[in-house]
């Protein structure tokens, strides 16, 4: 090794070690895998916005630490997940990684980050796998299992009295699994799900599914689409003359942040969600009025969840003053934690995935509209990660 690079990493050590007060005040580098193109573009740029915007509320620190951001474009791609994941742990040294949308890249992420035993905050991804059979000690979550949702919005639908229901989804594992908790609700009070139609991610040709759909005439249609196949769907189902006779459900992120491009389409729409733009709390207007003077456009749950993932690493750096080596503390912080989320308050469960409330909401012009809560404090699952 040359003497300059030894002076340069040892500087670099000195300004990475505490302060004689404990408190470490080096830069952190947070990695942000997300998707910046694609379908799920909005809903990766919305997760970023919602975790800076609560950096910035703490005056740009966490627990006495600027931060700095090194971004990838993960794509929605899970075959190039595991390069991606590869080059924020082994190129850019990030201290810990944050994302992401897709549960298959998901996937990917999480083998790397137990594997190395690299920090790991999901901010959307649902994938059972991540926080099931691969959950680690470093592994957490600020959104949802996708069992959650479907689960919440079965029970919802069959208390709506209707029978028979045909699902439709893209085919992986955020739709396979939202199904699975919907028909597990669903089949449980009696109703029976006649029909499974999917077709592989992200393609929006739902012509033909949408076609099948009215030759079975179910009572009702439980889907789950996000982004910018979430805007098509909608748009779809209202123009081959389904809305009118067969009411559309879905997981609330059928809706949310797409209500401006769906437009008359999606009026009247029902989905369960763990976060509504109707909630009306004092820690959610304030949340949805600092976000709104900071983008210039209303949130959604996809920039909750950001927030909620800065929330999370804040508690647990705030327990360590910084030092983000002293793992066992600051996971042992985060487990114990209580988010003060825009959603309501939230706790985690033993596979570290929120344990929260799902709201039943209805699209009314422009808003999802809390009608009621479609599954008070729903867990998932899992049988627990802790240390
Ligand atoms: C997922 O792939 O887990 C997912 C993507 C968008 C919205 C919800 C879940």
């Amino acid at each position: 090794m040359r003497l300059i690079e030894t002076c340069l990493i040892a500087a670099a050590a000195t300004l990475a070690a505490p302060l004689a007060s404990g408190q470490t005040t080096a830069k952190l580098k947070v990695g942000l895998m997300l998707p910046y193109t694609g379908t799920f573009t909005a809903l990766g740029n919305a997760i970023e916005n919602g975790f800076k915007l609560y950096v910035a509320e703490q005056g740009g620190k966490l627990a006495g630490r600027e931060i700095d951001f090194i971004k990838i474009d993960d794509e929605s791609d899970p075959a190039k997940a595991t390069d991606n994941v590869n080059k924020l742990i082994k190129r850019d040294n990030v201290d810990l990684i944050v994302g992401t949308v897709h549960s298959g890249v998901a996937m990917a992420m999480a083998k790397v980050a137990k594997e190395t035993g690299t920090l790991l905050i999901v901010p959307n991804a649902g994938a059972g796998a991540v926080t099931g059979p691969m959950c680690a000690p470093n592994i957490f979550r600020s959104s949802f299992t996708n069992w959650q949702p479907g689960y919440a919005t079965g029970e919802a639908v069959a208390k709506r009295g209707h029978k028979r229901v045909v699902t439709i989804t893209w085919k992986y594992a955020a739709g396979d699994e939202m199904v699975g908790g919907f028909k597990e609700a669903f089949e449980k009070a009696g109703g029976q799900v006649v029909k499974e139609l999917n077709l592989p991610f992200p393609n929006v040709e739902f012509q033909a599914l949408l076609t099948e759909i009215a030759a079975v005439k179910p009572d009702a249609v439980f889907s789950f689409f996000a982004g910018g196949g979430a805007v098509k769907f909608v748009k779809d189902y209202a123009a081959a003359g389904l809305k009118k006779n067969i009411p559309l459900y879905g997981t609330g992120f059928l809706t949310d942040g797409t209500l401006e491009a769906q437009g008359a389409d999606a009026e009247g729409v029902l989905t369960s969600l763990h976060y509504a733009d109707s909630l009306n709390t004092p820690r959610d207007n304030a949340f949805r009025l600092a976000y709104a003077k900071a983008y210039k456009q209303q949130p959604d749950v996809y920039a909750v969840q950001g927030y909620d993932a800065a929330q999370m690493l804040a508690v647990g750096l705030t327990a360590v003053k910084g030092d983000i080596g002293k793992r066992a503390e600051l996971v042992a912080a985060i487990e114990k934690a209580r988010i003060d989320s825009p959603r309501g308050a939230f706790t985690l469960s033993k596979s570290h995935n929120p344990v929260q409330d799902f709201y039943l909401r209805q699209v009314t012009g422009k808003e999802n509209k809390v009608i009621g809560i479609a599954s008070k404090s729903l867990a998932d699952p899992g049988r627990g990660c802790r240390m």
